[in-house]
């Protein structure tokens, strides 16, 4: 394998929210890297702490929540610890769509409805360039056409509610590559769209990071999309990375139950459609002071009473770039 640099690296990172019923531990000690021009699929069900690990990183989660780790942004052979930076400061804030910029599931939040997308762009420039308008305008045009939005020099003064869903969608990938990114956040960018516009979406975001270079963070909680997009991926689960990886090691030789799991019950096209959908019993909890045990340990087929339930497993590298936390490893 050729040698990786890092983009990001997560070091051991808690974001917890106090609430009166008790400390709910929504990211619970996560570690993982994202390599340069590379895609890290971050899958797991809902309620497992990927939104709040992306949060994290922009350090957009809300003021009450308590954040400790680190956060190792590797920026012209500098390295920056984005959780030792104030949050609403002007380093992060730089940071925030220069060096990393996020997209996510629901476009219209993205957007302001009164203005235009062309004017939104434009100020996304602005905000960090001092260049004409009349060069901004032309550089939202030239990143409208680049995202395969038709007739981009009349869609400039659209209106988002103008735009269909999967326009919108590439819009707002248009407004988050404004300043070529070195890392692209997208979390569930395409769960709210049809089949044929997903692809279309997923397509799309390849071919502008074979084009940029760029880094991309994609979080879904659906391991089809994973095995199109990922180039290594990092499972989670209430809180916890459980198992990360090469796509190719998560897929041939996953060895965490829950990742066993959750392969077991991708549904299948074509030929195979016949194959039994074997869902996951249970649901993910709410981290509400959750005890110090593995955290699959109530859903868990293989549990081991007195060793599941004993402590938390140690995140162990059990082959070259491949870590898993459980018990049957250590
Ligand atoms: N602002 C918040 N305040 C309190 N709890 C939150 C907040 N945001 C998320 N959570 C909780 O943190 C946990 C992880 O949430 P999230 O990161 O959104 O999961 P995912 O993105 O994997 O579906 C969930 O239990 C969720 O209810
Ligand atoms: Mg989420």
């Amino acid at each position: 394998m050729e040698k990786q640099e890092p983009v990001l690296e997560i070091r051991d990172l808690h974001t917890f929210f106090p609430l009166e019923e008790g400390m709910l531990k929504a990211v619970n000690g996560v570690s993982l890297t994202i390599h340069k021009s590379r895609t890290l699929g971050v899958v797991g069900e809902s309620g497992c702490g990927k939104s709040v690990t992306a949060q994290s990183i922009l350090r957009i989660v809300p003021d009450f929540a308590q954040m400790t780790g680190e956060i190792l942004l590797h920026k012209n052979g500098e390295v920056i610890d984005l959780a030792a930076l104030a949050p609403s400061g002007r380093e992060i804030r730089d940071i925030r769509g220069r060096d990393v910029s996020m997209i996510f599931q629901e476009p219209m939040t993205a957007f302001s409805p009164v203005h235009t997308v062309g004017e939104q762009i434009m100020e996304a420039i602005l905000v960090h360039d001092d260049v004409p308008k009349a060069e901004a305008r032309a550089h939202a045009i030239e990143l409208l056409k680049l995202v395969g939005i038709p007739i981009p020099e009349e869609r400039v003064d659209a209106y988002p509610h103008q735009l269909s869903g999967g326009m919108r969608q590439r819009a707002m990938i248009a407004m988050a590559l404004v300043l070529t990114p070195m890392l692209l956040i997208a979390d569930e960018p395409t769960t709210a769209l049809d089949v044929t516009i997903q692809a279309q979406i997923l397509r799309l975001m390849k071919a502008l990071q074979a084009e940029m270079g760029m880094s991309i963070m994609f979080i879904t909680h659906d391991l089809g999309v994973i095995a199109n997009m990922a180039d290594d991926v990092a499972v989670m689960y209430l809180g916890r990375v459980v198992e990360y990886g090469s796509v190719r090691q998560i897929f041939r030789t996953p060895k965490h139950p829950y990742t066993q799991a959750l392969l077991r019950s991708i549904p299948r096209t074509g030929r195979r459609a016949r194959v039994r959908l074997e869902a996951i019993e249970g649901i993910v909890p709410v981290p509400l002071d959750p005890p110090d045990i593995c955290p699959f340990a109530d859903r868990c087929t293989q549990f081991i009473p007195g060793r599941c339930d004993e402590k938390v497993p140690d995140f162990l590298e059990i082959a070259s770039g491949h870590s898993v936390r459980c018990i049957l490893y250590e």
